[in-house]
C-alpha cells in the first residue's frame, strides 16, 4: 500500500452487523452472478431506520444490481435480504417502499401532475397527496406542463415525487443526481436531506464521494460487488496523522513510539507520520523538546475522503 494509515479499526467491516432490531434493511451474503461473474458478491449490509445510507462505488461496482435485489426486481443467485421485515418484492415489503431506479418511467404527453394522478390511482393514494409531493420537490409551478417540456432535473424531481407518493418509510434512489448540472445536483441533495429527516430511511447509490459526504449519515463502499468498508463518513476518512519534522529523527521516533497515546509512528526521510489524536500535537512537541529533539515542523493532517476512497477502491494488489 502506498503509505497512509490503513482503514480499519473503528469501521464495521463486512459481516460485522450493527445492533439488530432497528434495521430496516439487512442483507446476508447477498450474491448475484451474471455469466459466471459475481456482480454482487456476498454482500452483508445493515441499514438502520431513519438514516440516510449511501452505497458508494465506481461504475460497475454492483450498486444498481444491489438496489434491484432489494426491490425484488432481480432475484439473488444466493444469500438473502430482508426489507422492512419481509423478503424483497413481497407485498408487505413493497408497501413501505418508494424507489427511483435508473430512468424514471413517465408519460411525456401528460403533465407532471397527471403522471402522478395515474400512479396515485393505481396505488390508492389520496389525490391531495399529489400536490403535496409536487410542492416538496419544488415542481408545483410547472405541475400543469407536459413532462416532455421538462428539463432532466425536473424529470428527476418528478421521479422522486412519484417515489414519495405513498409517503414511504424507505426511499431507494439509484444515482439520483446523475446527469444533473451543478445547481440541479445541489437542489437534489437538499431535497434528499429534507425528505430523509425524521423517521424516513433513505438508501441512495452514488459514485461521487463529495455527494455521499454531504448527504449521508453512513456509507457502504463497494468494489467489484464486495463491501469493502462501512461506517460514518468521518470514520471512513480514517485516522488523522500528525506530521513531525525533527532532528535527530531516530531519537524523535524513540520518544514518540514509547508513548501509550501513540497508535503508530512511520518514518519517511526527515518526517515522522504519527497516528494519534490531533489534540496531542502540543504535548508531543513538549515531549520531543524535553527529550533533546529539535522540532522544525509539526502539523495535523487528515486525508481527504477522496484519498481514502481511491485507496479503498484501487485494485487489491499494487505492484
Ligand atoms: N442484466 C445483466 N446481465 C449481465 N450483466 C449484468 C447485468 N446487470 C449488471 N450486470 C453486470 O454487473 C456488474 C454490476 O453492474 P451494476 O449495474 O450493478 O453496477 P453499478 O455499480 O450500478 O454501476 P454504474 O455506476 O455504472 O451504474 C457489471 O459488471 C455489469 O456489467
Ligand atoms: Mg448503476
Amino acid at each position: 500500500m502506498a503509505g497512509g494509515p490503513t482503514i480499519t479499526g473503528e469501521l464495521d467491516l463486512p459481516g460485522d452487523l450493527p445492533e439488530p432490531g432497528s434495521s430496516v434493511i439487512v442483507t446476508d451474503r447477498l450474491t448475484k452472478t451474471y455469466n459466471l461473474r459475481d456482480a454482487v458478491h456476498q454482500l452483508s449490509i445493515s441499514i438502520q431506520g431513519g438514516e440516510v445510507y449511501g452505497l458508494l462505488g465506481p461504475n460497475g461496482a454492483g450498486k444498481t444490481t444491489t438496489l434491484r435485489m432489494l426491490l425484488g426486481l432481480v432475484r439473488p443467485t444466493s444469500g438473502s435480504a430482508l426489507v422492512l421485515g419481509s423478503a424483497p418484492g413481497a407485498t408487505s415489503s413493497l408497501r413501505g417502499l418508494g424507489a427511483l431506479v435508473e430512468e424514471p418511467a413517465q408519460y411525456p404527453y401528460l403533465s407532471g401532475r397527471d403522471n402522478l394522478r395515474t400512479l396515485a390511482r393505481y396505488s390508492g393514494v389520496p389525490r391531495r397527496r399529489i400536490d403535496e409531493v409536487l410542492d416538496l420537490v419544488g415542481l408545483l409551478p410547472r405541475a400543469g406542463d407536459k413532462v416532455k417540456t421538462y428539463s432532466l432535473g425536473m424529470r428527476q424531481r418528478l421521479g422522486v415525487a412519484a417515489a414519495l407518493l405513498k409517503d414511504p418509510e424507505v426511499l431507494i434512489l439509484d444515482e439520483p443526481t446523475n446527469g444533473l448540472d451543478p445547481q440541479g445536483m445541489a437542489a437534489m441533495r437538499t431535497l434528499i436531506r429534507d425528505v430523509g429527516t425524521g423517521d424516513r430511511t433513505v438508501v441512495l447509490s452514488s459514485h461521487l464521494l463529495a455527494e455521499v459526504e454531504q448527504i449521508c449519515d453512513r456509507v457502504g463502499v463497494i468494489r467489484d460487488g464486495r463491501l469493502i468498508a462501512q461506517g460514518s463518513v468521518s470514520q471512513l476518512r480514517g485516522a488523522r496523522t500528525i506530521r513531525v519534522v525533527a532532528e535527530p529523527i531516530d531519537r524523535a521516533m524513540q520518544v514518540l513510539s514509547a508513548r501509550d497515546d501513540v497508535e503508530a509512528v512511520a518514518v519517511d526521510g526527515p518526517t515522522l507520520h504519527v497516528t494519534a489524536p490531533q489534540e496531542l500535537a502540543a504535548a508531543f512537541n513538549t515531549a520531543l523538546v524535553a527529550g533533546g529533539v529539535a522540532v522544525s515542523h509539526l502539523s495535523v493532517h487528515q486525508r481527504s475522503l477522496e484519498d481514502v476512497f481511491l485507496d479503498m477502491t484501487a485494485p487489491a494488489e499494487s505492484p
